[in-house]
């Protein structure tokens, strides 16, 4: 097991985790984010329950999770459903009789721009992406606020802050709403003791991506490589593992006078522009131009 950080306060906490299967589970050891997530909780304690439109991937993470001694309830429901949604709440509450942290894990992608998405995808798009954070937050936020006390996170992305050069707009236009729906929610929700955040995850070395690199076509092969051809500061791309350390802390005590917040995961990604590569050749062949004593060349580059 990783080494996940300890938050001894999440011990007995109990997280609804919706969405914590993941896609193209067989023959991988990679972990999905929301398999990761319940990964690094169950480690802390947490007594778990997801749920995930896809039972078999849901029992797939609680089994994983499970032999690493972590407690793990899953149930299959389309988060898109409002009555799917309030029968996983009764069923939390049925077996625990309260809700410490809402994980909003749910989520995928559909290529397209304005022009040319069907309406029907952009509508299924919102709502698995969007609607189904407000139909979990919903059910659950009258529940914290009895208790007076809880921790949702919701997951969002880096396509939900700039454009990622890939034409998605319904997604990056769902997660853009979700950030502002948990900075207000936040503030609504801040008197009566819950507290709401995002994490913004980069580009994740998920099952899917490992799948696409092992595939017989080869125009998935390269599509894998250009993913993992990256252009990340920290120089790797991420892992679920550092999505689910994210969630912890947002979940745990160490966060208690955060609220309304997006935590950005992207090895530093959003904050360079994709001029980074193109700078260090400058740079270098100025350098080169300076040792050759060369300076009739050089072009000072003001940007
Ligand atoms: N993988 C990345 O690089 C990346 C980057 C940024 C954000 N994210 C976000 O992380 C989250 C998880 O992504 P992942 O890459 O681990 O995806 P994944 O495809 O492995 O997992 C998504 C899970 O959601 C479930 N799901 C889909 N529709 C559902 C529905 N209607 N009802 C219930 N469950 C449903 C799927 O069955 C699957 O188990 C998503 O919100 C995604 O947008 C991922």
């Amino acid at each position: 097991m990783p080494p996940f950080p300890n938050f001894p306060d999440l011990r007995q906490k109990v997280a609804l985790v919706m969405g914590i299967g993941q896609t193209r589970v067989q023959n991988s050891s990679i972990w999905g984010n929301g398999a990761a997530i319940a990964r690094a909780l169950g480690s802390n304690g947490v007594l778990i329950y997801g749920c995930d439109k896809n039972l078999s991937a849901a029992e797939f993470t609680a089994s994983r999770v499970q032999e690493e001694g972590g407690i793990c309830d899953v149930m299959t429901a389309d988060v898109t459903s409002s009555s799917d949604v309030q029968r996983v709440v009764d069923a939390v509450m049925e077996k625990y009789g309260r809700i410490d942290i809402l994980v909003n894990n749910m989520g995928m992608t559909a290529p397209g721009d304005p022009a040319t998405m069907k309406e029907e995808v952009w509508d299924a798009q919102i709502n698995l992406n969007l609607k189904s954070v407000y139909l979990a937050c919903h059910a659950v936020l009258p529940i914290m606020e009895k208790q007076r006390s809880g921790a949702i996170i919701s997951n969002a992305s880096i396509a939900g802050v700039s454009y990622l050069g890939k034409p998605q707009v319904a997604y990056s236009t769902a997660k853009a709403a979700i950030i502002h729906f948990t900075s207000v929610t936040a503030v609504m929700y801040a008197p009566k003791g819950v507290r709401l955040n995002c994490v913004v995850p980069g580009m994740i070395f998920t099952p899917l991506v490992e799948n696409l690199g092992k595939s017989e076509r080869e125009e998935d092969r390269e599509v894998f490589r250009k993913i993992t051809q990256h252009n990340v500061p920290l120089g790797r791309l991420g892992e679920a593992e550092d999505v689910a350390n994210a969630v912890l802390f947002l979940a745990s005590e160490a966060s208690k006078y955060i609220t309304g917040q997006s935590l950005i995961v992207d090895g530093g990604l959003t904050n360079q522009t994709g001029t980074g590569r193109w700078f260090v050749e400058y740079m270098r062949l100025d350098v080169e131009m300076e040792n050759r004593g060369d300076s009739s060349q050089r072009v000072t580059w003001h940007v």
